[in-house]
């Protein structure tokens, strides 16, 4: 079909693009099949520049907040980490957190504001790339008649109705590699390393990379642990003169009866994780006797190049996205399907979290490997 035709049976003369909450590798593949397979439609594609504040907020960008998105702007950014349109997981517009005249915090839905500003803009359909929060708003953009597409981001993988999120691959390579290094050391040492991993309330990231990189136990938000049973699980390598251990923590893990480690709660946020992995290594030297060390690997899951799966999941997502709008679809997301993508509501997947089911034989391989779970 030419591209004039195209423009007439879609109605869509242009197109916004944005990248909400974290930033995850494929980002930028994203973005460069969905402006190409866009221009190729004879569409004209405009990114906003983090999530939605280009659009809302463009006092705060001298220089435009929204970018034009043309085939020279996308070239040559397909392996490169992050955005090149930003990205920002505060203020969200549906709770954008206000300061009132007595300097107290509300929170106000905005998101009128950003509808007026899609006409003003003359943005025809949007395509989200986002994870869980990002959808959410996405679906709240659809459902007050936005033609809307979602993109299912996060390094995290705990996305509902795809089998993968764009991001994931190339967070557990790394984090993979990193156990790799750390058994060198930890042996040298007759340590435990406790490697933590982010992941917020979902244990993919904790769970495949360590069962891939021979971790001797995993905890993951699946499953409150007991440290006790990592502890014997150590003194037992001990016995069979194993005398070092790689614990992997998820942030979101939590102890039996506990809770989970939250650094801060700020309004118009999800709350920040983190040091789950400090208070293991601690309480497992003291349960042990063994010096314990704790590793945060943190951001740098999310940093580096894309694997080539997430390049390639990258691009034909975001050209899938393109091509759903074409369709005529609006309110869904692309979701990987093997071997095909394909489109689900929106709805499904707002507000929902897509955690590891403990009967599945990737946790049975992890149990029959011997590997402790703390429970
Ligand atoms: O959702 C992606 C993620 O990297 C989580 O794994 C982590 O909890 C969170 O984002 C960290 O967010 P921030 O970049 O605000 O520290």
């Amino acid at each position: 079909m030419t591209a004039k035709k195209t423009v007439q049976r879609s109605g869509i003369r242009k197109i916004a693009i944005n990248t909400g909450g974290g930033d995850a590798p494929g980002l930028n593949a994203v973005i460069r099949a969905a402006t190409l397979a866009a221009i190729n439609r004879g569409w004209e594609a405009v990114g906003i520049r983090d999530g939605y504040h280009g659009l809302f907020l463009p006092e705060q960008y001298p220089d435009g907040g929204l970018i034009e998105l043309t085939r020279a702007r996308v070239r040559g950014i397909t392996h490169i980490g992050g955005t090149i349109l930003g990205t920002t997981n505060r203020g969200n517009p549906l709770h954008y957190p206000m300061v009132d005249k007595r300097g107290r915090v509300y929170e106000k839905d905005r998101s009128d504001e950003i509808m007026r500003a899609f006409r003003r803009e003359k943005i025809d359909a949007l395509i989200a790339i986002g994870g869980d929060g990002s959808l959410s708003i996405a679906n709240a953009f659809a459902e007050k008649g936005l033609r809307v597409v979602g993109v299912p981001k996060t390094i995290d993988n705990d996305l509902e109705q795809t089998v993968i999120t764009f991001g994931f691959d190339t967070a557990v390579s790394f984090a993979t590699e990193c156990l790799d290094r750390l058994h060198s050391t930890a042996q040298a040492h007759k340590r435990i390393m406790v490697v933590e991993v982010m992941g917020r309330y979902a244990g993919w990231i904790a769970t495949e990379c360590g069962i891939s990189g021979s971790a001797d136990a995993i905890l993951i938000p699946e499953i409150p642990y007991d440290l006790k049973r990592v502890a014997e699980k150590i003194e037992q390598r001990d016995r069979m003169g194993r005398h070092f251990s790689i614990v992997v923590v998820a942030e979101g893990a939590k102890p039996i009866g506990g809770a989970v480690s939250v650094v801060s709660k700020e309004p118009g946020r999800a709350d920040r994780l983190g040091g789950v992995g400090e208070k293991v290594a601690e309480e497992l030297q003291s349960l042990t006797g063994k010096e314990a060390r704790a590793v945060v690997l943190g951001h740098l899951l999310r940093g580096g190049s894309p694997t080539t799966f997430d390049r390639l999941l990258s691009l034909r997502f975001g050209a899938a996205a393109v091509r759903a709008l074409a369709e005529g679809q609006s309110g869904v997301m692309v979701a990987l399907d093997p071997p095909t993508v394909r489109y689900v509501p929106l709805k499904k997947v707002a507000g929902r979290m897509k955690r590891v089911p403990l009967d599945c034989d990737m946790m049975l391989t992890g149990r029959e490997l011997g590997i402790c779970f703390g429970d």
